[in-house]
């Protein structure tokens, strides 16, 4: 099996990464971190929400730290919309590219957004009409899609059917989150050949947490399977809200590091991917998350 020439990755710690946070982080310290993986070479950074405030309060600020960045050309800068209020509040604050985010699980769905699986898409629907309209890219997200932590067990079936949803309803990629970090590449194999066959491998990107470790393996098993888009999050910063104990993405810098092994172009530099997760781990007095930056950190 040829392994893809290029991969996208989709640095999501500003938001993924930063939402479970409890302590205040200045817009200022959220501002320097999309500004510095954009220097690294990211050419995807997920920024923030504009979600409920109560429920994730975190991410209030959203709007702040869009107007702070400086935007580079090339650089798709992205926000999640749960809703038409979320998108218009994105659409204010000068986002061009939104995502909407739906579950495998019914009990996950109720958890993170307050409604079942098809009142979400039910949702969607005003949110896509919108976006397109004002040429707003969206992406989907579909959370759960190897284990949930409320009801266990979710087939690929159940995901296959919600990436077709999310599909024809206008979202060009569908990210597949395995939010509790369970599966493994077995699995996530068998996941990616039931899911293409309702939405081409093309359009399908691998949303990995590490919480059992198993991340980087299942992105190598992705792209034996033909994807060539993943999320992560630099210094594996991170864990969902609405997960307990799932812990962060798994480390944009691990992620790249294998990526470069593989002779596989990202256009992002190594270094300064490192000093971009360095700096955020000292703001938030933490250990940097990923392997590979705290050796090359050790070894200046
Ligand atoms: P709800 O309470 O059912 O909504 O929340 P509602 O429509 O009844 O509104 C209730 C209140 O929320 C009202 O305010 C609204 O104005 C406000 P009040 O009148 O009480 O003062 N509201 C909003 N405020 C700001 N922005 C909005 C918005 N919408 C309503 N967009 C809702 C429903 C979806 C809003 C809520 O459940 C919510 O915000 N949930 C947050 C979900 C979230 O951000 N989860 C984490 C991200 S997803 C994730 O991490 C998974 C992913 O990484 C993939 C993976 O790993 O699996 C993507
Ligand atoms: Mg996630």
């Amino acid at each position: 099996m040829t392994l893809p020439q290029k991969v996208r990755l989709v640095d999501v710690g500003p938001r993924d990464g930063l939402q479970n946070e409890a302590q205040p982080i200045s817009v200022q310290a959220k501002v320097r971190l999309v500004d510095d993986l954009s220097a690294a070479g990211v050419n995807h950074i997920e920024v923030g929400s504009f979600v409920s405030p109560k429920w994730v309060p975190q991410m209030a600020g959203s709007a702040e730290v869009f107007a702070g960045i400086q935007q580079r050309p090339g650089v798709s800068y992205s926000a999640l919309t749960p809703n038409l209020q979320g998108f218009e509040a994105a659409l204010a604050a000068g986002v061009h590219e939104v995502a909407v985010f739906a579950a495998a699980s019914e009990a996950f769905s109720q958890r993170n957004i307050n409604c079942s699986i098809a009142d979400s898409i039910n949702r969607f629907t005003p949110v896509l009409e919108a976006a397109l309209a004002a040429g707003v890219r969206v992406r989907g997200y579909i959370s759960c899609v190897l284990g949930c932590p409320y009801q266990g067990d979710v087939t690929a079936d159940q995901v296959a059917l919600i990436a077709q949803e999310l599909s024809a309803m206008g979202c060009y990629e569908v990210s597949l989150g395995d939010t509790i970090g369970t599966g493994t590449p077995g699995a996530t194999r068998h996941l990616i050949e039931v899911v293409a066959g309702q939405v081409p491998r093309d359009r399908l990107a691998g949303h990995f947490h590490d919480t059992y470790g198993q991340a980087l393996a299942n992105i190598y098993a992705s792209l034996l399977e033909g994807v060539s888009v993943f999320d992560s999050s630099v210094a594996g910063l991170g864990g969902c809200p609405y997960a307990k104990g799932a812990t962060g993405n798994v480390a944009s810098e691990d992620v790249l590091y294998m990526l470069n092994g593989l002779g596989i172009e990202t256009g992002i530099d190594l270094d300064l991917l490192v000093d971009a997760g360095a700096r955020i781990s000292q703001v938030l007095g933490r250990e940097n998350g990923s392997r590979v930056a705290r050796a090359r950190l050790a070894a200046r």
